[in-house]
């Protein structure tokens, strides 16, 4: 029994008081809540919040729809014919506008520049870091089925526990413009191909190159690991550069994170640069406003007060909670999550992997 709580409760009944914010919950100690009462708060909290948002869309096509019908209800039939006309046009060019960023991801995919991340680095992470991770990696997906100018986005060492969660609890299966491979990075691409992205790194990446293959170390900083894409790039005899921030930014843009990025953060930086924006524009926007905070930088902490102040007060204590169990919400990327991520079992890597690799025989699984 748990303390303040008389009788028996099963972990569903306990999450129901929790999100009913019934009193009798208030009394209980929250350390003394088992994992299962976490998780089955965290899918509880994200079906309260797809319903939430399937219900947000249908209020908004109503009101589309409530004021089509008034602006109909003024105009002559001819004008009304004209409406619909430009209407249909509109609807005609959104949908030839997503079929072609849908064959622009295709042909990224099979032939664009390529940028790997090596979950293989997540292989003994928590449970808490496996689904920060990936979170992370489902954003990246995302953003490259939106981009501009998408890439090639390839997960390396995509499998145990990041695999379970992202297909099982976060429906990979279903994640766009990314394919994810069981082979660790050494059986996918040729080391001589390799640029390994590292905080770590003395030399600076300047420009892109087609021919690379850009490598993000999957993994999330909870407890520092300082040194691991480093390591990564040693053991793989491939080069580590680092993201020209202190350059185009300053030393005060790297603020209290001392310039180590959050993967998707990184993975946004290169596709803006791969896009053709100059390296201060795509780190100017991919690098959090709160990492600046903490450095003085006066126009970060004007923003975020800024954001702070118009985001919805519900929004910002939902995400407070979320955040208190490092569980923020897949929401963004879930609804850009319309086609599937396109796993493959090693063997059809191999098969598929271009050009013809040369296995470095290191360890970098
Ligand atoms: C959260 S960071 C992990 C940092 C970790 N301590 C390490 O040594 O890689 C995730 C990944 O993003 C990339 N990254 C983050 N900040 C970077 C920077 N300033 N320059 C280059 N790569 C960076 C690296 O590939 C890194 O492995």
């Amino acid at each position: 029994m748990l303390p303040g709580l008389e009788g028996q409760w099963t972990v569903e009944q306990l999450v129901d008081l929790e999100l009913q914010k019934d009193p009798r919950f208030t009394q209980v100690r929250r350390s003394a809540l088992p994992p299962e009462f976490w998780e089955a708060r965290r899918r509880a909290r994200n079906r309260e919040r797809t319903l939430r948002n399937y219900q947000r869309r249908r209020r908004k096509g109503d009101a589309q729809r409530e004021e089509d019908a008034a602006r109909k209800a003024g105009l002559t039939p001819e004008q009304a014919a004209a409406y619909e006309a430009q209407h249909e046009a509109a609807r005609e060019a959104a949908k030839a506008a997503a079929a072609a960023q849908r064959a622009a991801v295709d042909e990224a995919m099979a032939s664009g520049l390529r940028i790997a991340i090596d979950c293989s680095l997540s292989a003994d992470a928590s449970d808490r870091e496996v689904r920060s991770l990936c979170k992370q990696l489902q954003e990246c997906a995302a953003a490259n089925k939106r981009a501009r100018r998408p890439v090639s986005l390839q997960f390396a060492g995509f499998a145990g526990a990041v695999r379970s969660f992202a297909v099982q609890g976060m429906h990979a299966d279903r994640w766009p413009a990314a394919v994810g491979h069981e082979a660790p990075l050494a059986e996918l691409f040729p080391a001589k191909d390799l640029v390994v992205l590292s905080p770590d790194a003395e030399e600076v990446l300047e420009e892109l190159e087609e021919g690379k293959v850009y490598v993000i170390g999957g993994l999330v900083d909870r407890t520092v690991r300082k040194g691991a894409s480093l390591g990564l790039a040693q053991r793989c005899g491939a080069r580590a550069v680092r993201l020209p921030i202190a350059e185009h930014l300053g030393t005060a843009a790297l603020g209290s994170s001392k310039g180590v990025l959050n993967v998707n953060d990184v993975f946004n930086a290169l596709l803006a640069v791969h896009a053709g924006d100059s390296w201060h524009v795509a780190l100017d926007a991919a690098i959090p406003r709160r990492f600046r905070q903490d450095a003085g930088d006066q126009q970060g902490q004007q923003q975020a007060a800024e954001q702070k102040g118009a985001a919805q007060p519900e929004l910002r204590q939902e995400q407070q909670q979320d955040q208190q169990q490092g569980l923020v919400a897949a929401e963004a990327a879930a609804a850009e999550a319309a086609e599937g991520l396109r796993t493959e079992s090693p063997q059809a890597a191999r098969q598929q992997r271009r050009p013809a690799p040369t296995p470095c025989g290191c360890c970098c699984s």
